[in-house]
């Protein structure tokens, strides 16, 4: 049976974390620990702990946003789209985007799921950058909340029949701890020829491509892989597109604006410039 909402737990003590407002405005737990709304509506429940993470930036959000709403990567969208519909058992699905960034994978599969089933899935989106989560709590039936996906989730058990990870870490043990038995897992990767052709002239990091069976193994047994499938999509990007790919990855660390354009006056980009992504299904045993 799929219930109207989702069981958070108290970062602090584990308890159970309620919200109070419409929208909320505060989470609390029985023992008083009390977590106060961003304005934008996220709620940061790192607050007092430090982490030595770097989150993405202002400005790395601020590309990926406008990256993605350029419809480059729509062909990985689509696909998740269709994997959630085809494969998430009946009903209204609760979703969990781990390392959700902007929100933008996670707009596609909720609204995909609006439409096959008859009304939007309740969701929660974690991620470790805050200007991230400005952007994802903007969603409709979102909580967005900023959370290390290395500690134990701030949810509680089995509340989740959906659970999607692009392209962030895997933290199998809690995956498989949040997720109801025969819920699904979605997770994408790069493919090792990721973008190859712009890595040079844009100074980006190559990325630590996992390979199929290192995803299963991060998941662990409590998975059962299902389907996986291969992504790829050509790719024509103007100047401005190919300063926003580099800005909103790690290289968006230690390079600005002005750096990428440089490199591109030296080292243009060829005209067309290859996306490659992997996109494995699990089911929660
Ligand atoms: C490559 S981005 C992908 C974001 C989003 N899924 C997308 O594809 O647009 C990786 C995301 O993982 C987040 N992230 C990295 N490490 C994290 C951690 N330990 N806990 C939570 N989020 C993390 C980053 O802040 C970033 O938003
Ligand atoms: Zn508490």
């Amino acid at each position: 049976m799929i219930r109207e909402s989702i069981a958070l737990s108290c970062p602090v003590c584990a308890e159970s974390l309620e919200a109070a407002g419409s929208p909320a405005r505060v989470l609390s737990c029985p023992a008083g620990h009390r977590f106060d709304a961003a304005k934008q509506g996220y709620f940061n429940l790192l607050t007092g702990r430090g982490t030595t993470f770097r989150e993405d930036t202002p400005a790395m959000v601020e590309a990926r946003a406008r990256f993605l709403a350029a419809g480059h990567y729509a062909p990985l969208a689509d696909a998740l789209a269709e994997e959630s519909t085809a494969v998430v058992p009946g009903g209204i699905p609760r979703i969990l985007d781990a390392g959700a960034g902007t929100g933008y994978y996670l707009d596609t599969v909720a609204g995909a799921l609006e439409a096959t089933r008859g009304a939007r899935p309740e969701a929660v989106a974690l991620d470790i950058s805050r200007f991230a989560m400005r952007r994802a709590a903007k969603l409709p039936r979102t909580r967005a909340l900023v959370w290390d996906l290395w500690r134990p989730l701030p949810v509680a058990d089995a509340q989740f029949e959906v659970l999607m990870d692009v392209f962030a870490p895997r933290n199998g043990g809690e995956f498989s701890r949040v997720l109801v038995p025969g819920g699904v897992a979605l997770v994408a990767t790069p493919l090792p020829d990721h973008l190859a052709e712009a890595i040079g002239p844009l100074g980006m990091l190559s990325i630590g491509a996992g390979k199929e069976e290192s995803v299963a193994a991060a998941l662990g047994p409590a998975f059962e892989p299902l389907r996986s499938r291969e992504i790829r999509t050509p790719l024509r990007l103007s100047d401005d597109d190919a300063v926003r790919l580099a800005l909103m990855g790690p290289a968006g660390h230690h390079h600005d604006e002005a750096d990428i354009r440089r490199r591109l006056a030296g080292s243009p980009l060829p005209d067309v410039v290859t996306a490659a992504f992997r996109l494995q299904v699990f089911r929660r045993r």
